[in-house]
């Protein structure tokens, strides 16, 4: 059976530096391997009062990841944490309690930013979410990427980081092959 990865971009910003290295790094996976785009950009701000009524586009969401085998997070950092966007959305998929669909879905982690710490904060923060939502998360292979010229060129990962970022997307679906 061929693998269907949910990636989630935590910047829904037009020109997205996430998204672009998001693009680029999923055409390191093998060629049968699915990859679906999740959008958060109009789910509604959660609020628990709707847990019993979600919107159309919470339970869009909340399809999409059932039926993922793995997830991708590809987050940049908003003052050393994650954006409220992807925090809002992984909140709604998470709910109602004991409904979760994150739970048991192997994941992993990676995020691009203009900063000199690529992030490695806001991956942390998000690891923490993870482990609570029971999500497997790839370790060992971690990818605090900082944006630079050439490191996505005509939507490749560019020639100086493609060895690196081939190695990560790699270990990530093999993390997902044997997890899922
Ligand atoms: C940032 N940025 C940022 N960068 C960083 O390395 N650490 C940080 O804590 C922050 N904080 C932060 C807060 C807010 C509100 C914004 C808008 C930006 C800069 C960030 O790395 C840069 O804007 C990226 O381009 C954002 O990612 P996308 O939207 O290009 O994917």
């Amino acid at each position: 059976m061929s693998l269907n990865i949910a990636v989630v971009v935590g910047s829904i910003r037009k020109d997205s530096f996430n998204k672009q290295f998001a693009e680029a790094l999923v055409k390191l996976f093998p060629g049968d391997v699915k990859v679906n785009f999740i959008r958060i950009d109009d789910l509604p701000l959660y609020s628990q009062d709707d847990d019993g009524s979600p919107a159309p586009e919470v339970t869009r969401l909340r399809e999409e990841i059932k039926a993922a085998s793995g997830v991708l997070f590809v987050t940049p950092e908003y003052n050393r944490s994650i954006p409220g966007v992807l925090k809002n959305a992984i909140d709604h998929a998470s709910r109602p309690w004991g409904k979760s669909v994150w739970a048991g879905k192997p994941a992993a982690v990676v995020g691009v930013s203009v900063g000199a710490i690529g992030t490695a904060l806001a991956q942390q923060h998000l690891r923490n979410v993870l482990a609570y939502l029971a999500m497997p998360t790839l370790s060992g292979h971690e990818a605090f990427i900082h944006w630079k010229d050439g490191l996505v060129e005509n939507g490749e990962i560019g020639a100086n980081s493609k060895e690196f970022v081939q190695g990560f997307a790699s270990a990530f679906i093999d993390w997902v092959k044997k997890t899922a």
